[in-house]
């Protein structure tokens, strides 16, 4: 019997702090802005707030660059601000999981700042210095030939001193060097520092990235989103810091932790996932919303096909089945808008995902925004966008001659991070709602069909049938079918339905969605054939069941087959 755990029983919204909302008109959302919202929360239904980082941060990369982990970010508020959003959070009964960057800081944290001013420096062994290797310039080359996450080299040269800094992502964001025991020490004091507080729990980024290679050589590829992950990822120590993790300050405290896992297989998962829980309670994979990539990895327009999809997602439901946890996901502040992407961004197409998502294993994550199916945005021209990834890639790209521009650009409308951090649409007012100032990236325009105010009361909206799928999940007589089924796919090469079975003592679910603009016939051919129905949900009304369904375009379904 599997064992029982809240944080497999919850539901996690994240909120991109920086677009949620703003409180004091400077067109920067902030925690106050936060705690405004928290009822807003408690309506939908979940119960765990993952917030992305609000630590002090020159905002690089909006806040993935830490320089005072024990400080809250200027525009964000004070740390006074923060203890009561975290203890109106739990007023509420809503936990709060906090963002963990610890595979790099910022290179305005002190420790880099006093490791980069001298090679004895006590700080220096903090970060990742190498020589560079014979070169015909004025300076060495590179150590490697690994690619930066953000484009360029993933190595950057330090006059001062006359060496290289390793940064997978921005030159503002260096590595720092797990191997040394004070880094580890530092580290762990301070997520010490956080649960002492009352946070619950750890969302961990690039997490899989924190073990380097233990032979510093060229790769054959090193390009991508996240470079060579043979490279970055799963490096030969990882787990044995996890572990130290998890024995000095994790198992203390009663968390879910969230392993933001680039590059992590089955295999990996099943380590860092483990259910004996000696690492992280889950991890969030990539494989499915990377199915859309191609020859010009991320920055291709590809179809995301619902046959690889469902390959893909059975083949995580499967494997981690009684062994480790998955999470569930389809939306975040890194992935362009799934309603956008596998959806025609229509409300219908929303609830559809949701469906077909929401009734997996696993879970659930909701990004702000998502439960009103908000959608990707026209942002135009490349000036619009702030994302340092879609600005980098743009210039380094197009500079290079690779790509043309307009195509590049219609490449990076559709999968560019910043669709998901255009401002939270809470009403029709004007930005949405979402602050009275400037904002500090455009507001989509559809905000006045689509928002908060207008779909709260609605029984048809999008954040209903969320609040609904929700609810069936954490509170409703199949709970423990919906948490702790297993599931089996129906009609795996079925081009446009995407069906599967729920099952635990005896009682079945099946969920049935039409993830296609057209109308289809399906039949689930269950056996043995349901005697007796009973409809869960259901985006289109309420259907009769039969042996042969007729599904309406972005038609979704669960029923209870007995
Ligand atoms: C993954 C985060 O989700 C992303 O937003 C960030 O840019 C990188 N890690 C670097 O911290």
């Amino acid at each position: 019997m599997e064992k029982h755990a809240w944080w497999k029983e919850s539901v996690v919204y994240q909120i991109y702090p920086r677009s949620f909302c703003d409180s004091n008109g400077d067109g920067i959302g902030d925690l106050n802005g936060i705690r405004s919202k928290l009822e807003y929360l408690v309506r939908l239904g979940v119960n765990v707030i993952w917030l992305s980082p609000v630590y002090r941060s020159p905002n690089d990369d909006n806040g993935y660059d830490i320089s005072d982990y024990r400080a809250i970010m200027d525009e964000f508020g004070t740390m006074a601000d923060f203890d009561a959003l975290l203890s109106e959070a739990h007023a509420k009964g809503l936990k709060i999981v906090m963002d963990l960057v610890v595979n790099h800081t910022s290179d305005e944290h002190p420790w880099f700042v006093e490791s980069r001013s001298s090679k004895d420096n006590p700080k220096r062994d903090f970060y990742i210095w190498r020589e560079g290797t014979p070169g015909n310039g004025s300076r060495p080359d590179p150590p490697t030939n690994w690619g930066s996450c953000f484009s360029g080299s993933a190595w950057e040269w330090d006059p001062r001193t006359r060496m290289y800094y390793l940064h997978f992502f921005s030159k503002k964001q260096p590595d720092l060097n797990w191997e040394n025991p004070s880094v580890r020490n530092e580290i762990f004091d301070m997520m010490d520092w956080w649960c002492r507080k009352g946070v619950d729990g750890f969302r961990m980024d690039v997490i899989s990235m924190i073990s380097k290679p233990d032979i510093f050589e060229d790769s054959p590829t090193h390009g991508g989103l996240y470079g060579d992950s043979s490279v970055t990822c799963n490096g030969p120590r990882v787990h044995q810091y996890l572990q130290e993790m998890n024995r000095r300050v994790l198992s203390k405290y009663d968390l879910l932790t969230v392993g933001e896992t680039a590059g992590v297989t089955v295999e990996e998962a099943q380590k860092y996932a483990n259910a004996g829980g000696t690492e992280l309670n889950m991890v969030f994979q990539f494989e499915h919303v990377e199915l859309d990539g191609g020859a010009g990895g991320k920055w291709t327009r590809n179809p995301l096909s619902v046959r690889a999809l469902k390959e893909n997602l059975t083949k995580w439901q499967n494997a981690l089945e009684g062994s480790a946890w998955n999470s569930l996901f389809l939306c975040n502040h890194d992935q362009p808008r799934i309603v956008s992407r596998l959806g025609d961004d229509s409300p219908k197409s929303a609830k559809c995902v949701a469906t077909m998502l929401h009734f997996q294993k696993g879970t659930p994550y909701v990004y702000q925004g998502e439960e009103l199916g908000m959608t990707n945005c026209p942002f135009g021209p490349i000036e619009n966008y702030r994302d340092i990834e879609s600005l980098n890639a743009y210039r380094e790209l197009t500079e290079s001659g690779l790509r043309e521009a307009s195509e590049l650009l219609d490449c990076i409308a559709y999968k560019s991070r910043d669709n998901a951090r255009t401002p939270m649409q809470w009403d029709d007012s004007p930005n949405a709602g979402f602050t009275t100032g400037v904002p500090w990236i455009m507001t989509n325009p559809n905000y006045r069909e689509i928002n908060a105010a207008a779909q709260i009361d609605n029984p048809d909206s999008v954040f209903s049938y969320y609040r609904r799928l929700i609810s069936l999940r954490r509170g409703s007589e199949w709970k423990d079918l919906i948490v702790y089924g297993t599931y089996a796919l129906l009609a795996p090469d079925d081009p446009d339905i995407y069906a599967y079975v729920r099952e635990l003592h005896g009682r079945r679910l099946l969920i049935v969605c039409n993830l296609s603009g057209k109308a289809r016939e399906f039949a689930p051919g269950l056996s043995p054939a349901p005697a007796e129905t009973r409809l869960l949900i259901s985006n289109s009304g309420t259907p009769l069941f039969s042996p042969v369904l007729r599904l309406s375009p972005w038609e979704a379904d669960a029923w209870e087959v007995c």
